[in-house]
């Protein structure tokens, strides 16, 4: 009887906590559970080994840097022989919890994704066929292929180790998840103030940068001006030009700088972009620039606040390590923090 009132005081505690910020969700369970761990530290190796580059020259960590909470701080990503690809680089912390990816959202998962990067010319450049028999003459990943799929080195089997290490870049240990779970004392007066203006319906942030994730799964217009087709350019709808991904805010605060093109330096900036209207302040007009998308009147100091507010979403608990070395024997990735 103790036992039983005691747990329904505790019960009450918790329901009360959430209750007092009604800011708490649970991250989506991973569809195919938690990844092996062996797999991981495979998929790990794999993704910091220059091997998987035509030249030795580049890994994916080149671009999605530990130390740089898995994006690289660069306007455009820079490729192989130093070329400005497109785009900027998005970090990779939550990207499990996402239905598509890239900035158009042109890849369905994870497993899809790693083809992109991997035979793109201007990126890792590999050949299919000369990768696996490269992979295969080193001893240490025969073994390691073997004894994690029980089956020969393939494209598949490389794309599913990377992918489920990518599952592991988890971000959910922030001091704004403290607040959401109860504790008023984990974030400060400002970036409380931040919080109610991120999730006002003057600025309308939470309309697409939702809980627990702070993305959605959409393609919007903001219009951040470029010529980048967005969506449409990867077999959306011709109304979707300018569209993107709603990116995640998780780590914001380590990853300018920002938008598709990395033309916005600092959240500062960003801020500014969306109170003076986004894409209109530029004379873009809907559907390139989604309803919620208006200027809004907030002064300097409530600015402030929301970039502290976004401060507080910063967790790299889940950072991974760089190994020493990798078994191609190719210099590893030097971090500079
Ligand atoms: C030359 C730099 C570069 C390299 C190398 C690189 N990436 Fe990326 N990565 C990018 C850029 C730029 C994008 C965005 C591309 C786009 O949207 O068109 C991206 C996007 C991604 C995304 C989608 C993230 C999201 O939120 O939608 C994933 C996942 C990813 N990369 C994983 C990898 C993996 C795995 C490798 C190695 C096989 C890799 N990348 C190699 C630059 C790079
Ligand atoms: C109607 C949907 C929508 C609303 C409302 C919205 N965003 Fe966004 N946000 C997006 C999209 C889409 C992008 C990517 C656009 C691009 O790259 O061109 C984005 C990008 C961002 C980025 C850059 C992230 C990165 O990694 O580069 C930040 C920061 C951001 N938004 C914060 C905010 C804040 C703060 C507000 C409220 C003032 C807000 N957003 C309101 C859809 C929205």
């Amino acid at each position: 009887m103790i036992g039983r009132t005691l747990r329904l005081a505790m019960i009450g505690c918790v329901l009360v906590a959430a209750s007092v910020t009604g800011l708490q969700r649970a991250f989506p369970p991973l569809a195919g559970g938690d990844p092996a761990p062996d797999r991981v530290e495979l998929g790990r190796l794999l993704f910091f080994d220059p091997v998987l580059s035509a030249d030795g020259t580049l890994s994916c960590a080149h671009c999605h840097r530990p130390d740089r909470a898995m994006a690289d701080g660069r306007p455009r990503a820079r490729g192989r022989n130093g070329v400005v690809l497109e785009r900027n680089t998005p970090t990779l912390y939550n990207v499990a919890f996402k239905d598509r990816l890239m900035w158009d959202r042109r890849a369905a998962s994870l497993e899809a994704q790693v083809r992109l990067p991997l035979f793109r010319t201007e990126e890792l450049g590999a050949d299919p066929e000369r990768l696996v028999a490269r992979l295969e003459a080193i001893p240490a990943y025969q073994d390691r292929f073997s004894a994690v799929f029980g089956e020969a080195i393939s494209i598949d089997r490389i794309a599913d180790a990377i992918s489920a290490f990518e599952r592991t870049l988890v971000s959910q240990r922030s001091r704004f998840d403290r607040y959401a779970a109860g504790d008023r004392g984990a974030l400060t007066v400002a970036e409380r103030r931040g919080l109610s203006l991120f999730r006002s319906l003057n600025t309308r942030c939470f309309e697409c940068h939702r809980l627990p994730t702070f993305d959605a799964p959409l393609a919007i217009g903001i219009g951040v001006p470029s010529m980048d087709p967005g969506v449409a350019g990867a077999g959306g709808n011709p109304v979707q030009t300018g569209f993107f991904g709603v990116p995640g805010l998780r780590n914001v605060a380590l990853t300018a700088p920002y938008m598709h093109d990395g033309s916005l330096a600092t959240l500062d900036d960003v801020v500014d972009f969306y109170r003076k209207g986004g894409g209109r302040a530029s004379g873009l007009s809907a559907p390139r620039v989604h309803e919620h998308i208006r200027a809004f009147d907030i002064g300097d100091d409530e600015a402030a606040d929301l970039v502290a507010f976004l401060g507080a979403l910063t967790d790299e608990s889940q950072r991974p390590r760089v190994p020493n070395s990798v078994p191609s024997g190719y210099p590893v990735l030097e971090e500079d923090s």
